[in-house]
């Protein structure tokens, strides 16, 4: 697959098969991702990669969570407000969402069923965690997210399919004593990965982009 079919061709996946993804792929994915550029050429970035109990475990320990009305707190915190460029974007995906789906992604019992359904990793065999030191700055964040795109960018070369999951990591502190991560560190996003079920209707929805002419500035 060339690189520009890839990049177009990827979307977040938010339905898997049980089959699981063997170490190797899964080794070889991060061992491309490794590949991106950093600031220095530092490399920020630390992996997890969790499966069966474990995966479980996190999963069972996230639902808990949520349902005794803990209080999220994820190290980078969720953003309050939008510009306004970027909240048209947002209410274009939920208005899209709802029209396939029915449901309001505004509406707070909707959004507590999206986070049971990203605590339960979309029923992925396979979570991915990164994170990296918390005392790395600002352009170590962009440094992981370029990371964790050439990530998700080599598994979709493999035939795989990821989601970004900025609400796996609600619960930073606890997730990082589950996962002997040192306090230290920052958990920066949550990776779900498996083989897509494709026909399954949560794979459905194709997001759309803004027009290019809308993106660029031609200086001469
Ligand atoms: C930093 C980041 C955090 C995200 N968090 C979530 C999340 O918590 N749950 C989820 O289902 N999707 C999440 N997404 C996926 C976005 O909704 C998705 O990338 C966007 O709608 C564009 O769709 P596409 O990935 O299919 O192209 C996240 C994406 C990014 C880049």
């Amino acid at each position: 697959m060339d690189a520009i079919t890839c990049i177009k061709e990827r979307m977040s996946i938010r339905a898997f098969t049980d089959k699981p993804v063997s170490r190797e792929i899964l080794s070889e994915i991060i061992d491309t991702a490794k590949w991106s550029p950093s600031y220095k050429n530092s490399q920020p970035w630390e992996v997890i990669v969790l499966s069966g109990k474990k995966k479980e475990g996190l999963s069972n320990l996230l639902l808990n969570l949520l349902e005794q009305g803990e209080e999220a707190k994820p190290d980078l915190a969720a953003p309050t407000s939008w510009p306004d460029r970027e909240q048209a974007q947002i209410d274009h995906l939920y208005a899209m969402r709802k029209e396939a789906t029915g449901m309001d992604l505004n509406d707070p019992k909707i959004i507590t069923a999206a986070k049971k359904a990203n605590f339960k990793f979309y029923r992925a065999p396979h979570a991915i965690y990164l994170f990296q030191d918390d005392s790395l700055s600002s352009w170590s964040l962009f440094d992981l997210g370029l990371f964790a795109q050439s990530l998700m960018l080599a598994a979709h070369a493999k035939g795989l399919g990821t989601v970004p999951q900025a609400f796996a990591t609600d619960y930073a502190p606890q997730v990082k004593e589950f996962l002997n991560i040192p306090t230290s560190k920052r958990l920066v996003l949550g990776i779900s990965i498996g083989w897509p079920d494709l026909e399954s209707p949560a794979n459905q929805l194709r997001t759309e982009r803004m027009p290019t002419e809308e993106i660029i500035t031609w200086m001469e």
